[in-house]
């Protein structure tokens, strides 16, 4: 995607190779800013802070913090400790573990002085992957804004959450691709953006990558939807998703569940986005099963902007002294999800719907 008419990707090696670049997305909206990778321990502080975040997204940064810590010692202890400082860092998005352990497969077989360039190259292979997953995702959603806009004879709403854009994965985005793809193909469409308290990752990161592209777009706060889902202004939602079941339960960023189920309760289609790493085939039951990551007190008590002098400021909004929960994900049970955006295809939230898509898995079902 761009930004002042320049391309990005969201993580890329540098020239020479010695590092990894990224986007800090903790300076965003208001500053656009590449951070260096250049050690494992880097980068597994820069997914723990969520300089980078977004459940594709911290699989790639995962792989090439791999490559980094390889370099650095490419002994079995030296992969095992990288495996497992990178997989500490946040315990929600499947794609993490997925990709430490596609590389490791293929790494411990190495000799030593081999896995550094073989971890790189793996990193950059999962990357193209991610890429060429999301624009297919982009393809296939965007048929269901299509048909929408046919039925209505005009502009298609859709309410997203959180942000599961081109900065939530390499480029073009899950749930945001068939937004892109459509937008591009001249379907009108306009997106209600939730804020997607407590981070703001909606208003901020999300309401960037829609105005940088120009789609249309308006930022609600999150306890907006439903009302708007209520009064017919909602055609469709579209989300993303940090882990899918095998069964089609969809993890994704705290307050999905609720949008799921006003969706639910107004015959508003309810589609999630995803890529094949975010599959956890290993489970069943998302709301038994899946970890969800609670985070600091801090994202809920206190907020960070810009003044309007320009400068930036964190001020105090609840109670001094309240107790504070901060659940970062819920899971939406498949009953209320219509349907899963993937690069195989739109396929129902269920196992049978799953197994149709991947007809592979079939055997170790
Ligand atoms: O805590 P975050 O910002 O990493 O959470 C991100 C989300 O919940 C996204 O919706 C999800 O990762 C899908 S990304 C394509």
């Amino acid at each position: 995607m761009k930004i002042d008419g320049q391309p990005y990707r969201t993580i890329f090696p540098e020239p020479g190779g010695e590092a990894v670049l990224v986007i800090d997305q903790t300076r965003l909206p208001f500053a656009f800013e590449i951070r260096r990778l250049a050690t494992v321990e880097e980068a597994a502080e820069a997914i723990r802070t969520m300089v980078v975040r977004g459940a594709p997204l911290i699989g790639v940064t995962a792989a090439y913090g791999l490559a980094l810590g390889l370099r650095q010692d490419p002994s079995d202890t030296g992969l095992e400790r990288a495996v497992a400082m990178l997989a500490a860092t946040r315990p929600t998005a499947v794609n993490l573990r997925w990709a430490l352990d596609r590389l490791s497969a293929s790494l411990r077989p190495l000799p030593p002085d081999a896995r550094a360039g073989h971890a790189f190259a793996e990193a950059g292979r999962v990357a193209e992957e991610d890429v060429a997953n999301c624009q297919a995702i982009g393809e296939h959603g965007a048929q269901l804004i299509a048909r929408a806009a046919a039925a209505k004879g005009g502009r298609v709403n859709v309410l997203t959450h959180c942000n599961a854009g081109w900065l939530a994965t390499v480029d073009w985005g899950t749930a945001l691709a068939p937004i892109y793809v459509a937008h591009d193909a001249g379907i009108p469409v306009h997106v209600y953006v939730d804020e997607t308290r407590p981070r703001n990752q909606g208003a901020a990161l999300t309401a960037f990558e829609l105005n940088a592209h120009g789609v249309p777009h308006t930022v609600i706060a999150d306890n907006a939807g439903g009302h708007l889902m209520q009064h017919g202004a909602v055609d469709l939602c579209i989300v993303g998703s940090d882990r899918t079941t095998s069964t089609g339960d969809v993890c994704n960023k705290i307050g999905t569940y609720l949008k799921a189920l006003a969706a639910h309760d107004n015959g508003v289609p309810f589609y999630a986005a995803l890529p094949v790493s975010t599959i956890d085939w290993t489970l069943t039951d998302g709301v038994a099963q899946i970890p969800i990551e609670e985070r600091d007190a801090r994202e809920v008590t206190h907020l960070t902007g810009r003044t309007d002098e320009g400068g930036f400021a964190t001020v105090a909004v609840v109670s001094p002294g309240s107790p504070v929960a901060n659940p970062a994900f819920d899971v939406t049970p498949a009953r209320l999800v219509t349907g899963l955006i993937t690069e195989r295809g739109v396929g129902a939230a269920s196992a049978e719907g799953l197994l149709t898509l991947y007809p592979e898995r079939r055997a170790a079902a």
